[in-house]
């Protein structure tokens, strides 16, 4: 049956279908039209097998309503569901994509979401809807960067607090700002920086710790 499904956008005739296999499996429906427009389904012949949605909140991204229907789960939907999202986030230019799981912390672990506190899911997020949501204050949260070389953003991942934090576009002086803040953090640890032309940095710094830093801006001076 598998090999004859289609992942494809939604359209938006399939919201009902789509609604339906949410709210059979438990999962919160709001905010599913807001975002339709950035759904994929799992279209066999007709016949809706499943979906997965992204919530975009100005540079960073929401996976949300990953949903296959009970007699098609184990066939590998999910995953292709997930890397579709991944796909239109990276190809939007988003930073990072997060999310927020009950019961899958494993499955999307294994296609490389980190989980992370709560607390420190970007803060542009917090206009969603699954987020307000009280239920969500007992999820685990969990997030993976997207497209962190390739951008006008500056991302700081600090693997020792399992945090990261994402500034887009920063000023110069905000960047240098940041820069220092990150050294004073160590200052026995080594600190490479490459400035080129006006405005491209590279940074890595590696302590006994364990702690990483790898960051990149490209981007117009202003
Ligand atoms: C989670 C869900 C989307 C996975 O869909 P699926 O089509 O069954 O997943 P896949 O077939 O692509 O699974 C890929 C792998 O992940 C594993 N996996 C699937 N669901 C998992 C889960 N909940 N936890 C851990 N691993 C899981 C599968 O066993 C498979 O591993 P394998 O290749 O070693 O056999 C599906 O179980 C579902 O709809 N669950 C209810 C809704 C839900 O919890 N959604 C997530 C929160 S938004």
């Amino acid at each position: 049956m598998h090999q004859a499904v289609e992942i494809r956008p939604a359209r938006p005739e399939d919201r009902h279908g789509v609604e339906a296999l949410l709210s059979a499996a438990g999962l919160f429906l709001q905010g599913v039209d807001e975002h339709f427009a950035h759904f994929v389904v799992a279209d066999n012949g007709g016949h809706l097998l499943g979906a997965a949605g992204l919530e975009r909140h100005g540079d960073e991204g929401l996976l949300r309503s990953v949903i296959v229907a009970p007699d098609a789960r184990g066939l590998g939907l999910g995953e292709k569901l997930t890397e579709a999202i991944v796909a239109s986030a990276n190809r939007l230019g988003l930073i990072s994509l997060s999310l927020l799981t009950r019961t899958a912390e494993a499955f999307f672990a294994r296609l490389g979401f980190e989980r992370v506190p709560l607390g420190e899911l970007p803060p542009t997020l917090s206009g969603s809807r699954e987020l307000c949501c009280p239920r969500s204050s007992s999820a685990v949260a969990m997030t993976m960067l997207l497209n962190p070389l390739g951008r006008s953003a500056i991302v700081f991942r600090a693997a020792v607090h399992g945090a990261w934090r994402a500034i887009p576009k920063p000023s110069r002086q905000d960047l240098f700002r940041q820069m220092e803040a990150f050294a004073a953090l160590e200052t026995s640890s080594p600190l490479q920086a490459f400035v080129s032309g006006d405005y491209q940095v590279e940074v890595e710094r590696k302590d006994g710790q364990g702690l990483v830093l790898v960051s990149s801006v490209r981007g117009p001076a202003d």
